[in-house]
C-alpha cells in the first residue's frame, strides 16, 4: 500500500545516489558554463518531446533526469553563461542554487505562521531597510519580480487616494480622476499595474525625457499642473532607477519633493538599479531613494540570485498591511503555537501560498557578504565602459546612447540598418558566442548589451563585438550563411 501511494523513495540508498549525481551534474554545468554555446536553437525533435499526453505510470527518476540531461538542461535561456547580454538577466550563483535545493526539501510555507523560514524573510526586510535607509517600521515582502512589486506599490498608494473603502466598493467611484505619473522610458508594467488595478492606463501620464533618458522634471510640473487645473487628481509618481533600455536614473530627489508637495505618492521602480546602492560608484547617483513611499527591485537581477526574487518595500507599513490584511476563519492567528507570529507576510500581498524565495538570498548575502555583490555591480558597468570604448573605436559601429550604467546600445553601421542589425542579433544568439537583445531608440533598432552577470569579462565583450563585426560584414556584403557555430565564430 506505502510503496504505492507514497512519493517518497522505495530505496532512498538509491535515491541518495541519483541525488547526488543530479547535483554532480548542475556543478558540472556551472563549472563548464563558458565551454557551453550561450544558446542554442531548440531541434523539432526535442520541442516534440514536450507535447506527451499526460503520463498516467510511473518513471524512474533516473531516467526523468536523463531527459532533463539531454533536452532541458542544453536548451535554457542561458543567462548563467558570461556571454548572456539580453534584456536585464541576472547570472544566478552556485550558492543560491544549493539553497534553492534546501528550500525545496523544507518545503515550507511563507504565507504565514510562527516558524523560522518567516524569520530569514523579515531578516531581508530588515536589510532592504537598513541599504535603503527605510524606518523600522516600514514593511516589504518577496514577489516574483518587480512588474509584481510594482503591482503592490500601486494597489497601497491606491488605496491611500481612496481610503479603505476602495477594497468593498471598487474603483468605479473614485478612480476616474486619479492621475499617475512617470517617464517616456519606464517599464511597461508600470501602465499594466494601472490596467489591473483599475484605475487604467489612460490615467498613466509618460512623462517625455532629457538627452539622457531621465524624466524631465519640467515636464512633469507642468503635466500636475494641467491635470489639477482639469480638476484631476495626482495620486502616484514613479521615479525610475535604472531604466530598462538604456540603464538612466531619475531625478529621485527632485521626484520626491514633487511628490510631498503634491500630497502625492512616490514610488520607485529599481528592478535592477536599486541594488546599486551597494557600491559607492553608483549609491550617490541614487539619493532621494530613501525617500521613496515605496520601492520596487529584484535580487535576480543585479543580486545575483537565482529567479525569482522580486521584492517590494514600503515606508507605511500600517497603510501596507492595510490594503491587503483579510481576515477569514480558517486563518486566525493564536499568541502562541504555529498559528501565532502575526502579522503574517499573507497580509502584506496577493499571495497566501508563498515559497522560500528568502533562503537563497540570505545564502547569496551571507556566502559572498554585500560589499562583493556591490563590487559585481560595479564591475558591469566597468565592462560597459570597456565596452563603449571599443565601440567609438571601431568605425564599423555606432553608439546610440549614453552608457549610465551597465547598458550599452549601439549598432552596426549599414545601409538598412533596421533590420540587417535585427539579423545580426539573431545570428548572434544562434552562434551561441553572445546574446544581447534589441531596442527602439528614436525610431532605429538597437543592439543592446546589457551587462548583468558576475561572471562576464572583458573577453567575453571582445568575443561578442568580434561576432556582431562578423556577422555584419557577411549580411551587407550579402555573403551570410546561417548558423556559424561557436568554433567557426570565434
Ligand atoms: C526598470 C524595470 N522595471 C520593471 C521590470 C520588470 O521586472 P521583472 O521582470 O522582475 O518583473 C524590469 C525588467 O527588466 C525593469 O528593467
Amino acid at each position: 500500500m506505502n510503496a504505492q501511494t507514497s512519493l517518497d523513495p522505495p530505496d532512498w540508498g538509491r535515491f541518495r545516489r541519483q541525488g547526488h549525481r543530479m547535483l554532480d551534474d548542475l556543478i558540472d554545468y556551472l563549472e563548464h558554463i563558458r565551454e557551453r554555446p550561450v544558446w542554442q536553437p531548440i531541434p523539432n525533435d526535442v520541442r516534440a518531446r514536450f507535447r506527451e499526453p499526460l503520463p498516467a505510470g510511473s518513471t524512474d527518476l533516473a531516467a526523468v533526469h536523463d531527459e532533463f540531461m539531454q533536452s532541458i538542461l542544453p536548451f535554457a535561456t542561458g543567462n548563467s553563461h558570461p556571454g548572456f547580454m539580453g534584456w536585464v538577466h541576472g547570472g544566478g550563483n552556485p550558492d543560491g542554487m544549493l539553497a534553492e535545493m534546501l528550500a525545496a526539501g523544507l518545503n515550507a510555507n511563507l504565507g504565514g505562521r510562527d516558524h523560522v523560514p518567516v524569520e530569514v524573510e523579515r531578516q531581508l526586510v530588515q536589510w532592504a531597510r537598513e541599504l535603503f535607509g527605510f524606518p523600522n517600521d516600514a514593511t516589504g515582502l518577496f514577489v516574483t519580480g518587480t512588474s509584481m512589486a510594482n503591482m503592490v506599490a500601486l494597489l497601497v498608494a491606491r488605496y491611500a487616494a481612496l481610503g479603505a473603502e476602495v477594497r468593498r466598493a471598487g474603483v468605479a467611484d473614485g478612480a476616474y480622476n486619479l492621475r499617475a505619473y512617470t517617464s517616456a522610458a519606464a517599464h511597461g508594467c508600470i501602465a499594466q499595474a494601472m490596467d489591473l488595478a483599475g484605475i487604467g492606463t489612460d490615467g498613466l501620464r509618460e512623462i517625455p525625457t532629457d538627452k539622457r533618458h531621465a524624466i524631465e522634471i519640467d515636464s512633469l510640473e507642468k503635466a500636475i499642473m494641467n491635470d489639477r487645473r482639469g480638476g484631476l487628481r495626482p495620486f502616484f509618481i514613479v521615479g525610475t532607477a535604472g531604466t530598462v533600455d538604456i540603464g538612466a536614473i531619475d531625478d529621485l530627489k527632485a521626484l520626491a519633493a514633487i511628490a510631498r508637495r503634491e500630497g502625492a505618492w512616490f514610488h520607485v521602480d529599481g528592478a535592477f538599479g536599486a541594488l546599486g546602492m551597494l557600491t559607492p560608484d553608483i549609491a550617490p547617483r541614487l539619493t532621494g531613494i530613501e525617500e521613496a513611499d515605496s520601492l520596487a527591485f529584484d535580487f535576480h537581477k543585479w543580486g545575483q540570485v537565482p529567479y525569482d526574487a522580486g521584492f517590494i518595500l514600503v515606508r507605511d507599513g500600517a497603510l501596507h498591511r492595510a490594503t491587503f490584511a483579510t481576515p477569514a476563519a480558517y486563518l486566525r492567528r493564536e499568541e502562541r503555537g504555529l498559528a501565532g507570529g502575526s502579522p503574517w507576510f499573507c497580509d502584506f500581498g496577493p499571495d497566501l501560498s508563498r515559497g522560500f524565495r528568502a533562503l537563497k538570498t540570505w545564502f547569496t548575502i551571507k556566502v559572498h557578504g554585500a560589499s562583493r555583490i556591490g563590487a559585481i555591480i560595479s564591475k558591469t558597468c566597468e565592462l560597459a565602459q570597456y565596452m563603449k570604448r571599443r565601440i567609438e573605436a571601431c568605425p564599423e559601429l555606432e553608439l546610440l546612447a549614453p552608457v549610465q550604467l551597465n547598458i550599452v546600445c549601439f549598432r552596426y553601421r549599414c545601409v538598412d540598418s533596421d533590420p540587417i542589425n535585427a539579423a545580426i542579433v539573431v545570428d548572434l544568439h544562434e552562434s551561441g558566442i553572445a546574446a544581447p537583445s534589441t531596442t527602439v531608440l528614436d525610431g532605429q533598432i538597437a543592439i543592446r548589451a546589457a551587462i548583468v552577470n558576475h561572471r562576464t569579462e572583458a573577453s567575453d565583450i571582445d568575443a561578442a563585438l568580434a561576432a556582431i563585426i562578423k556577422f555584419g560584414r557577411e549580411r551587407t556584403e550579402g555573403r551570410h550563411s546561417p548558423r556559424t557555430s561557436v568554433q567557426q565564430a570565434y
